[in-house]
C-alpha cells in the first residue's frame, strides 16, 4: 500500500470500519497474526508510526522487528536485492523511506505486502486513522467537510486521496506547495470529483468546516537541520497568518485535528490544542487501531 490509488472507495471504507470494530473488540483479534512477523524499516524518525505498528503486531499475536536503515546493508546494496531477501523471512514490510522511488522498487521486489509508513509523497496510514476519527465523531464521512490548512505535503495528498475515495469534502488552504510531494494526477482526479477545492481565504474556509486539520510547516528531516534554517524562517513568516488559533476559529464549531508531532506556537496555538474541540490525541491513539485494520486487511485476516 503505497497510497490509495489501487484501493476502491468501498475497500478503504471497509478498512476504516474495521479499525473502529477492532478498537471496540480487541480481544477478538488477539491471535490473528499468530507466528507472523512485520519488518519495520525506518530511514527517518518516528514516534507514532513505529509504536502503533509494533504494538499492533504484539496485540494481534505477532511480532514486529524495528530496523534502523542506517544499521542495515540497505545502505551498501541494492534496495531490490535486500528486499528480495527480507520478504522471504517476514510476512509484511512497513517502511518509512525518504524517496517514493525507493518504495516503488521495494514494492516490486517484495514477495509480501509493503506498507508505506510515510514518504515524501504520501502518508496513507495517517489518513486512514484520520478518516476513522472523523467517522467516529460524525457517524459518516459522506458530505462531511474537512479543511486542511498548512503546507501542501504528503499528509495533504493522502487526505485528498482518502477524502475523494470516501466521498468526503476537502478544502485545502496551502500557500506553500512542497514540490517533492507534487502529484498532479491526483489533484486532477480530485478536481473532477467536485469534492476537492483549494483557496487562500482561510477565514471563509473554516466557517462551515466539520474538521480543521493542520500539520508541520517543515518536514521532519529538515526541522533541526541548520542548512534548512533560512527556508524554515521564510516558511514561518509566510505561514503565520494561517496558524490555527482562537481568533481564526471564532466563527467555527469544527473539531481540530493534527497528525503530530506538533510544533506549539507555529502551525497551531497552545490554547487550541487543549480546547474541548481538539481531537488530536484521540486521532493519534487511532493510529494503533487503524494499523491493526491495515495489517488484517493486507494479510488476509480481516
Ligand atoms: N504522524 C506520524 O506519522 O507520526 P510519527 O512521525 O511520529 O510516526
Amino acid at each position: 500500500m503505497i497510497n490509495f490509488e489501487n484501493l476502491t472507495g468501498q475497500k478503504l471504507t471497509e478498512i476504516i470500519d474495521d479499525a473502529i470494530e477492532v478498537k471496540h473488540n480487541p480481544e477478538k483479534y488477539r491471535n490473528a497474526m499468530d507466528c507472523m512477523s512485520l519488518a519495520m524499516i525506518f530511514q527517518k524518525s518516528s514516534t507514532r508510526t513505529r509504536v502503533s505498528f509494533e504494538v499492533a503486531m504484539t496485540q494481534l499475536g505477532g511480532h514486529a522487528l524495528y530496523i534502523d536503515w542506517r544499521t542495515t546493508n540497505f545502505t551498501i546494496a541494492d534496495v531490490y536485492d535486500e528486499t528480495q531477501y527480507l520478504s522471504r523471512n517476514v510476512d509484511c514490510i512497513m517502511t518509512r523511506l525518504k524517496k517514493n522511488a525507493d518504495l516503488q522498487v521495494m514494492t516490486k521486489a517484495s514477495l509480501v505486502p509493503v506498507i508505506n509508513g510515510c514518504d515524501e509523497k504520501y502518508h496513507p496510514c495517517q489518513a486512514i486513522a484520520d478518516l476513522m476519527t472523523m467517522k467516529e465523531k460524525k457517524g459518516m464521512l459522506k458530505e462531511v467537510k474537512l479543511v486542511y490548512i498548512g503546507i501542501h505535503n504528503n499528509v495533504c495528498n493522502s487526505l485528498i486521496e482518502g477524502c475523494i475515495k470516501t466521498e468526503t469534502k476537502i478544502t485545502t488552504v496551502t500557500p506553500i506547495f512542497n514540490e517533492p510531494s507534487r502529484d498532479e494526477k491526483l489533484l486532477e482526479t480530485a478536481r473532477k470529483t467536485g469534492l476537492y477545492e483549494t483557496t487562500l481565504n482561510v477565514k471563509q474556509a473554516v466557517k462551515d468546516a466539520d474538521f480543521v486539520y493542520t500539520d508541520t510547516w517543515v518536514d521532519m528531516e529538515f526541522f533541526l537541520d541548520p542548512k534548512y534554517a533560512v527556508e524554515k524562517e521564510k516558511r514561518v513568516k509566510l505561514m503565520m497568518p494561517y496558524q490555527i488559533n482562537k481568533e481564526l476559529l471564532k466563527e467555527s464549531d469544527a473539531y481540530i485535528m493534527h497528525d503530530m508531532p506538533i510544533h506549539r506556537g507555529y502551525e497551531i496555538d497552545q490554547e487550541v490544542i487543549e480546547s474541548p474541540k481538539s481531537i488530536i490525541y484521540e486521532q493519534s491513539e487511532n493510529r494503533l487501531h487503524s494499523a491493526k485494520a491495515i495489517l488484517l486487511e493486507l494479510l488476509g485476516k480481516h
